[in-house]
């Protein structure tokens, strides 16, 4: 019964998730899950609520501007390395990897 409770909640939040942002979930996928899936690199974990709070509290634009410019002397490049997403795009990604993060 557990099991079966636990398979439904995770189906309910892929669903919601897929819902509230799939382009910004595409484009972490594609790209930021590299770094963010696991920190490699220092970069703050997906879904780390600790690594992510004292970011979050900067403001989603100050965390929009930082994936468009990145962030110097750390691996987090401009553009987090994708190189052909738009603004819209990495707006995207950082409101779907801050949904998921706290
Ligand atoms: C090569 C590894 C790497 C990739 C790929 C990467 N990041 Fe990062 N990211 C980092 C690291 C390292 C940091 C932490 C930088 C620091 O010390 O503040 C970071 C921090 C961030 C932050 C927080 C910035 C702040 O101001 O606190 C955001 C937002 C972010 N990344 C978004 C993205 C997005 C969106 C993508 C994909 C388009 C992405 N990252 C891809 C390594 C990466």
């Amino acid at each position: 019964m557990k099991k079966i409770l636990l398979t439904m909640t995770s189906v309910a939040i892929l669903i919601a998730s897929h819902t509230a942002s799939a382009d910004g979930q595409a484009t972490y996928k594609a790209t930021c899950q590299s770094c963010h899936a696991t920190g490699a690199a220092g970069a703050p974990k997906f879904g780390d609520k600790a690594a992510w709070a004292p970011r979050i509290a900067k403001g989603i634009d100050a965390l929009v501007q930082s994936s468009i410019k990145g962030v110097p002397g750390t691996a987090m490049m401009p553009k987090g390395m994708c190189n052909a997403c738009s603004t819209d795009d990495l707006k995207a990604a950082v409101e779907y990897m801050v949904s998921q993060s706290k």
